[in-house]
């Protein structure tokens, strides 16, 4: 059991369990998993977060905070030491896209979207929507690239080049 969940995607396999048996009501059983993830990989990842298949956090998600109630889709990475939370007065509705991905010490706060096949650079601070096909970076994070056929792989490697990129 220890290797399962100290292996490479040990915190995203934590974080399933938890997120299962708070979806069951079984709220102690979902706290137990919530917390094995902090206390093996200073993470905290609430069960109540909502994180599409394939996502994977780098080094365990070391460091990184998430809202209670943050939305991430498929297959998108996100670096470690990364925070989504909260912004006062303009509350909380952050939604990752599908294909994101997100650098080490990234800030994203509020009332945001991230959009499919965007990157943060590490170090950003994203307070705006982030565009599909977009690499923003700086605090408060601005466009610095855009994505397109040619430099696609640079950013996603191996992955196939979407058909809704121009
Ligand atoms: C964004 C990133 C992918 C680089 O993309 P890139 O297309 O190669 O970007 P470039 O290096 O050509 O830089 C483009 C511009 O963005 C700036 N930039 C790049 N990364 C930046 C960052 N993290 N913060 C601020 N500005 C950044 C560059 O200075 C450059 O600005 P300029 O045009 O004024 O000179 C990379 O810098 C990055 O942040 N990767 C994330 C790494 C990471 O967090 N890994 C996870 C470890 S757990």
């Amino acid at each position: 059991m220890f290797a399962a969940i100290s292996g490479t995607a040990g915190v995203v396999k934590l974080y399933r369990a938890s997120n299962f048996f708070y979806r069951k009501g079984w709220h102690w059983l979902s706290q137990l998993f919530y917390l094995l993830n902090y206390f093996l990989h200073s993470v905290k990842l609430p069960a109540s977060c909502k994180i599409g298949s394939g996502t994977n956090l780098a080094h365990n998600g070391f460091g990184s905070l998430f809202h209670q109630k943050t939305i991430i889709g498929k297959n998108c990475y996100i670096g470690c030491m990364v925070l989504i939370g909260g912004r006062g007065k303009h509350g909380f509705n952050v939604v990752i896209g599908n294909n994101v991905l997100i650098g080490a010490r990234s800030v994203i706060l509020g009332n945001v979207k991230v959009n499919d096949y965007s990157v943060v650079a590490a170090g950003s601070v994203v307070l705006k929507d982030v565009p599909s096909f977009a690499v923003v970076a700086g605090n408060p994070a601005k466009a610095v690239k855009t994505i397109t056929k040619e430099n696609f792989s640079d950013y996603f490697f191996k992955r196939p080049i979407p058909n809704t990129l121009e």
